[in-house]
């Protein structure tokens, strides 16, 4: 008889709809840590009162907690009548207003989950969001419950030189036997899960910012000794972030310090905690030899969000974690503004498209779809997702469309006047805007509601006559979990005229008196919608989804005429990369039918001309023409097709390289050569955007994979002047495979193998190899010495690069990828159940494959389920894919 079932009980479902206020609220915190090399001891002395807002008057209170030894509780200083479950502490019979006295103890430097306190090598330091509090000490942990903290620290002086936690730090002194103390104040009432403390060797950069209207703010970056040249760029964003929150939405910072900290070990990227961000060390530290301008640009976007959660988040918060996408979603669209007003605008949104499609659109067409304010969940760690990020970043971006940037200002004036200081919903945002605006947002919030991505299908006619062009718009959604019926959503739909000399037309709709504008956002409401423009003179080209308004899929019936057409025209910068994306798109999409059907792949020459007249156009900037020439990337493409072919979408993708390869292999070398560059490294548009074109250009040059690509790439790879290069030509190399690739493989690591940011490139590049026995290899660097199954950057960078960055490879050998990815999520379930789960998500896709790869990764899931003891996160994503 088996009897391990009855003690795992299935995982309780959270849902929206039961949200109820807390019965009770607590006004102040006193917490007093006391950090040991082996343990920490915490009293948390609390005012506690009830609320008079709660529906219910239950006699006990019930405080969450887990995994922590409980010393003793008092209330008003008197032994109170208690009882612990694994999860909860109930304090029996209490009065309407007490002061309850709570110490517990934990070890910190057992904690591999990296949620609560834990210890990054020697360094004590905490992540609360969503649920981590509750693992520091017994508490109300829910967002809606905000507090006025006291935090006294103490710790060994050698062994904790520095001690951090939110707010003003009003003293600080020597303790007996070598032991010191500090007292941090917060002014500001938050929730528990922006509670941050950090404790150990640590050095600072410190800077200064007066915000405008003269506060003076001290910035200080702290890290491990020896790492402070590396903070220089992250200070840089740090002060650029914080003048434009200023000039774009009024809004300053509120402390008098503001300290952000890095942390190697860390399960996501950072964490905007009341005055003490925490990041992930790769979020912080650069320089040009050791960082890519990628890394540059994610250091400064998110060094950006986490500064911006002090207003949307901190000052403003979630009711219950429903409401999530209140603050993130709100504050992505707020780091890609920012973004877009650093560098180029065109380059940040087709970025955000990018990812939204390889990422969010994958989601919202598999078994997880879930609406960006979820109806309930299991494990609340699982719904940080590219749904309620990204999704929720285009719906503010499209309520900003519809409102315009005026409107758009005010409603976030009005948001910040009414709810400053409070835990709010998703609701109460949309209202703001509505209110500020006087524009109907009911059915808009529909996009808060329902899953899936829109499809949208537009036709066009023009009527010479009556010079007249009809636009018809359908929509329609497909069912996803949870929600068989759909209803039409709102869509703000920008298209514009071209005329056939590529110029916009002026659009006058039916019923308008004049023309107005060249841009026009469409109000689609309905399954169908028609629009007609009036006084149009010829034929035109429709540019549509101009900027991409909405987060649809669109379909539209246009030639391959007018996508070349608009790649050369269009004024609307993302429709122009767009229409070269689509007619790749389409055309990869052809090529995998007539492979399947055994006829020969043929890249049309209309494909390579509008190629090369991109490549020669002198008004285009280097970025925008290395985003405009690469390809469609195999995820978007999947998202295209019924059934996912991934091997034939592969030798597609190939072939097209190839022919672009061969065809313009003069315009290859001369961008090459042109775009070589001098001087010292600089993060400047300018020569992020020439570096770029100059490594997509090798990448082109090296698909014959012959001798003079090889010597190129090799001479490339060693005279690289900073880690963009070295990383391109390496990828490059690894690619080719052989002895060039394996001798820069081995002079990478030899070079690097005590720098744990650039380790990860170089798992990640074998890890993400398209070509040759990835698996095997990825294998093998699992018993590496320098791989380590505790660092969330390393696993990510291995496991996650190989599962979810190299389809070709994952979905190649009979299901031998889904097995090793099983296998490493059950391992690492042990003991960091949030990094498993976020490894598991590729498997979930199995509907999307042939019948044979949806055996193979069904039986990997059900294998997962099965196991004993698996956490709730794994539990849920396992089990909601088999569904
Ligand atoms: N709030 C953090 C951010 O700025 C992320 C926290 C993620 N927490 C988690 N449990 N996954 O996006
Ligand atoms: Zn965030």
């Amino acid at each position: 008889m088996d009897i391990s079932k009855d003690m795992t009980a299935a995982p309780r479902t959270i849902r929206r709809d039961d949200y109820t206020p807390p019965p009770f609220l607590i006004d102040t915190v006193d917490l007093v840590v006391e950090l040991f090399a082996d343990s920490a001891k915490v009293v948390s002395r609390m005012a506690v009162r009830r609320n008079p807002a709660a529906v219910a008057k239950p006699a006990d209170l019930v405080l969450d907690g887990k995994k922590m030894d409980l010393l003793s509780v008092s209330l008003d200083g008197r032994a109170a009548a208690h009882e612990a479950t694994p999860e909860t502490l109930a304090i029996r019979a209490v009065p309407d207003r007490f002061t309850l006295e709570i110490a517990t103890r934990l070890r910190p430097q057992d904690n591999a989950e990296l949620t609560g306190l834990y210890k990054s090598r020697d360094i004590f330091c905490t992540q609360c969001e969503a649920e981590g509090f509750r693992r520091i000490t017994y508490f109300l942990d829910r967002p809606d419950v905000m507090a006025r903290y006291t935090t006294r620290i103490t710790a060994e002086k050698s062994l904790a030189p520095v001690l951090l936690s939110n707010g003003n730090l009003v003293e600080r002194g020597e303790l007996d036997g070598g032991r010191h103390f500090a007292v941090w104040e917060d002014p500001f009432p938050k929730p528990s899960y922006l509670f941050a403390l950090v404790a150990g060797p640590l050095d600072c950069l410190e800077d200064r910012f007066t915000t405008r209207s003269g506060r003076e703010v001290t910035l200080r970056i702290y890290v491990r000794p020896g790492d402070v040249p590396r903070c220089d760029h992250a200070m840089e964003s740090l002060k650029k972030s914080m003048k434009w929150d200023e000039d774009v939405y009024g809004l300053e910072y509120d402390l008098d310090t503001f300290m952000i900290v890095a942390i190697d070990d860390f399960n996501m990227g950072a964490m905007e905690n009341k005055g003490l961000n925490v990041f992930n060390s790769k979020l912080v530290l650069a320089n040009p030899e050791t960082a890519t301008d990628l890394d540059y640009h994610s250091i400064e976007a998110v060094i950006a969000h986490e500064y911006f959660h002090n207003w949307t988040g901190n000052r403003v918060t979630c009711r219950d974690w429903f409401q999530l996408s209140l603050k993130e979603g709100l504050t992505v669209l707020r780091d890609q503004q920012f973004s877009a007003d650093m560098g180029s605008a065109a380059d940040a949104r087709i970025d955000d498209v990018r990812r939204l499609r390889a990422a969010q659109f994958p989601e919202d067409a598999g078994p997880m779809a879930h609406p960006v304010r979820p109806d309930s969940y299991i494990e609340i760690n699982n719904f940080y997702t590219a749904t309620v990020y990204q999704k929720g970043a285009e719906v503010v971006r499209m309520m900003h469309t519809l409102l315009g940037p005026e409107r758009f200002r005010k409603g976030m004036d009005l948001y910040f006047q009414r709810h400053d200081g409070q835990a709010v919903t998703c609701d109460d945002f949309a209202n703001a805007m509505e209110d500020a605006s006087g524009v109907d947002l009911a059915q808009f919030r529909l996009w808060y509601a329902q899953a899936g991505t829109p499809d949208l299908k537009v036709e066009g006619r023009y009527d010479a006559a009556a010079r007249r062009y009809t636009m018809t718009v359908d929509q329609s959604l497909r069912r996803t979990p949870g929600q068989p019926d759909k209803k039409p959503m709102h869509i703000p739909l920008s298209v514009g005229l071209l005329d056939g000399a590529g110029r916009d037309l002026p659009l006058k709709l039916a019923g308008e008196a004049a023309a107005g504008g060249t841009t026009r956002v469409l109000d689609v409401r309905n399954p169908r919608d028609v629009f007609v423009f009036e006084d149009v003179p010829e034929k035109p080209v429709a540019s549509l989804l101009r900027g991409f308004s909405a987060p649809v899929k669109l379909q539209a019936p246009r030639s391959e005429e007018e996508l070349t057409f608009l790649m050369a025209h269009d004024s609307d910068p993302f429709a122009r990369w767009e229409a070269g994306q689509q007619l790749g798109a389409r055309l990869i999409l052809d090529m995998v039918a007539a492979r399947k059907a055994g006829k020969p792949m043929v890249v049309p020459d209309l494909f390579v001309d509008a190629i090369r007249r991109t490549l020669d156009d002198q008004r285009l900037d280097r970025s925008f023409i290395a985003d405009a020439v690469t390809l469609p990337g195999l995820a978007f493409l999947g998202e295209l097709m019924p059934e996912i072919d991934i091997e034939g979408m592969w030798a597609a993708q190939q072939r097209v390289r190839g022919v672009l390869s061969q065809q313009l292999a003069d315009r290859w070398s001369s961008v090459y050569d042109a775009n070589h560059g001098s001087g010292p490294y600089r993060f400047s548009p300018e020569e992020v955007g020439r570096r770029r074109l100059r490594s997509t250009a090798l990448s082109y040059l090296s698909t014959d994979k012959g001798e003079a690509a090889r010597r190129r790439a090799v001479e490339y790879f060693e005279n690289a002047k900073n880690m963009t290069e070295q990383v391109a030509g390496l990828g490059v190399l690894a690619e080719l495979g052989g002895a060039e690739g394996d001798a820069a493989l081995g002079a990478f690591h030899e070079r690097w193998k005590g720098e744990p940011l650039v380790l990860d490139k170089w798992f990640g590049i074998q890890a993400r190899t398209p070509t040759g026995d990835t698996l095997q290899r990825v294998k093998q660097l699992v018993d590496h010495p320098s791989y380590d199954r505790k660092n969330p950057n390393r696993v990510y960078s291995l496991i996650g690069a190989f599962a979810s960055g190299n389809p070709v490879q994952f979905h190649a050998g009979g299901g031998a990828g889904y097995r090793f990815l099983a296998d490493q999520v059950l391992a690492t379930d042990r003991f960091n159940p949030q990094v498993a789960a976020r490894l598991l998500a590729p498997l979930g896709s199995w509907r999307r494959y042939d019948a044979g790869r949806q055996t193979l990764m069904k039986r990997e899931l059900a294998r997962i389920v099965a196991e004993k003891g698996l956490s709730r996160d794994v539990f849920e994503i396992a089990s909601k894919s088999l569904d």
